[in-house]
């Protein structure tokens, strides 16, 4: 990186650094300190300093172009395929909104936000409700709106038929499976298991039912899957299982529906990879998923329609968070330990991921091995325990990449109120997308 000479210089502390002879990673030698000051253009300067910080920053630009890239992935090697935005993984609604312009339906799992759904325009029927937890009272919503309700489990499936017939509907349901694909913990909490049968039963007790349309079959076999194998082997079973409802009762599928759980650039903690460079692509997961339907012998010689319920692959590479340094200090053993504004509060996923880290600021020409603290007055607000960066000083900032999903809906209004969300729009045009918390919106509720 060229440093322009002209500027002022930075005062840089001096450091007293013992040694340490270590030997390169599976990855190589550390990784050198990434600069960014600008994300799609704009200045993250200018942007601290008309909302301050932590501040989270959406880019319009690549989550249009993560959901356009997915599309054509799938399209192009399989006629029928929608995506459905999985609106836990976030569902601030300017966000939810961009994916229904490009045509994603919504996956909901619970009655706040099956109304955010129907708020954010969704058309019902477009609505995939999953969920292990539905309540009577949304069940009914989603059966009187004609919304796909992917059912959990039998008491689940018994409402369903008392709520349906109360209304006098066939409601549109699929059931969702869990199955043995090799993963390590099995994901056998949610739906019924394939392989004991009861994922079996579950279709003919629907199939039994007058009031209950069986339209597809759903799984989510985990989350930040690496291999593109596991996704055949879920395939495989899943389009077993269609198969078998055709030949046994003359019915096909409308949809093959393979929830979320593709990786993103993201880093696991224990991972020696990067995760960019670790995750599989869209092609190759698409190539996983549809090459299995595509040689699958429909007995209808009717294909079903793919879905998919991709979260984190397709929003967390659009999310930034933005932090200032507020002091610095040393840690008994010697570490340096900076405080930035930003904790556990804000940056829940830090619990399992190792988030890339950049300097906002050209970085002085010494590097140490740091560790992040958060504001918090709690041991665990560690947002990376160690990780390679320039001395730092109080003021300048540090930008955490890869923050999209799960965060801003799992983050916590705990000790500081949480801050302001922008968003990048395609021109550059910043808008704010939630404003920051307040005292008065804390207390509230309060009686
Ligand atoms: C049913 C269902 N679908 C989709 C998703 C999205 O998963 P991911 O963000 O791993 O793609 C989840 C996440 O837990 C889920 O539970």
């Amino acid at each position: 990186m060229l440093i322009d000479m002209r500027e002022k210089k930075v005062y840089e502390r001096p450091l007293l650094k013992s040694i340490e002879s270590s030997m390169p990673g599976k990855a190589g030698m550390p990784a050198s300190v990434s600069v960014v000051s600008e994300i799609d253009g704009v200045s993250l300067k200018l942007l601290a300093s008309k909302n301050g910080t932590p501040l989270f920053v959406f880019s319009e630009m690549q989550i249009r172009s993560n959901i356009r890239k997915a599309r054509q992935a799938f399209l192009t090697r399989y006629k029928s395929v929608a995506f459905a935005w999985s609106y836990k993984t976030n569902y601030l609604s300017s966000i939810c909104r961009l994916f229904h312009e490009e045509g994603s339906w919504a996956e909901v799992v619970s009655g706040m936000e099956y109304q955010k759904a129907i708020d954010n325009g969704c058309d019902p029927t477009k609505i995939i409700f999953n969920g292990a937890a539905k309540s009577e009272a949304d069940l009914i919503r989603a059966v009187q709106n004609d919304s796909l309700v992917h059912i959990d489990n039998s008491r689940e499936l018994c409402l369903l038929v008392s709520i349906a017939k109360a209304q006098n509907r066939k409601a549109r349901v699929a059931v969702r499976v869990n199955m043995d694909v090799g993963t390590y913990p099995r994901w056998d909490r949610f739906g019924f298991n394939y392989e004991n049968g009861s994922a079996w039963q579950a279709i003919a007790q629907v199939m039994k039912e007058e009031c209950l349309e069986l339209v597809g079959l759903h799984c989510h076999v985990g989350t930040f899957i690496l291999s593109t194998d596991i996704y055949r082997k879920a395939t495989h079973k899943m389009a077993d299982l269609a198969c078998r409802i055709e030949r046994e009762y003359t019915h096909s599928l409308s949809y093959i529906d393979m929830g979320g759980g593709f990786a993103s650039k993201n880093t696991l903690k224990g991972s020696y990879e990067n995760g960019a460079e670790l995750a599989p692509s869209m092609d190759e997961y698409a190539e996983a998923i549809t090459s299995v339907l595509m040689n699958t012998p429909f007995p209808s010689r009717q294909m079903p329609m793919l879905i998919l319920e991709t979260g984190r692959a397709l929003i967390d590479d659009a999310g930034y968070l933005l932090s200032s340094v507020l002091t610095t200090k040393r840690l008994a053993d010697g570490r340096s330990n900076v405080v930035i504004d930003a904790g556990v509060n804000l940056l829940f996923t830090s619990f399992w991921y190792n988030h890339k880290v950049s300097v906002v600021q050209a970085p002085t020409t010494c590097i140490e091995e740091t560790r992040l603290t958060g504001p918090l007055c709690m041991n665990i607000d560690v947002l990376r325990d160690r990780v390679s960066l320039p001395l730092l000083n109080p003021g300048q900032m540090l930008l955490f990449h890869y923050v999209g999903a799960y965060n801003v809906t799992q983050w916590m209004q705990f000790i500081e109120y949480r801050p302001s969300i922008v968003m990048i729009k395609e021109k550059g045009e910043v808008k704010t997308i939630r404003r920051p918390e307040d005292y008065d919106y804390v207390t509230a509720l309060e009686e």
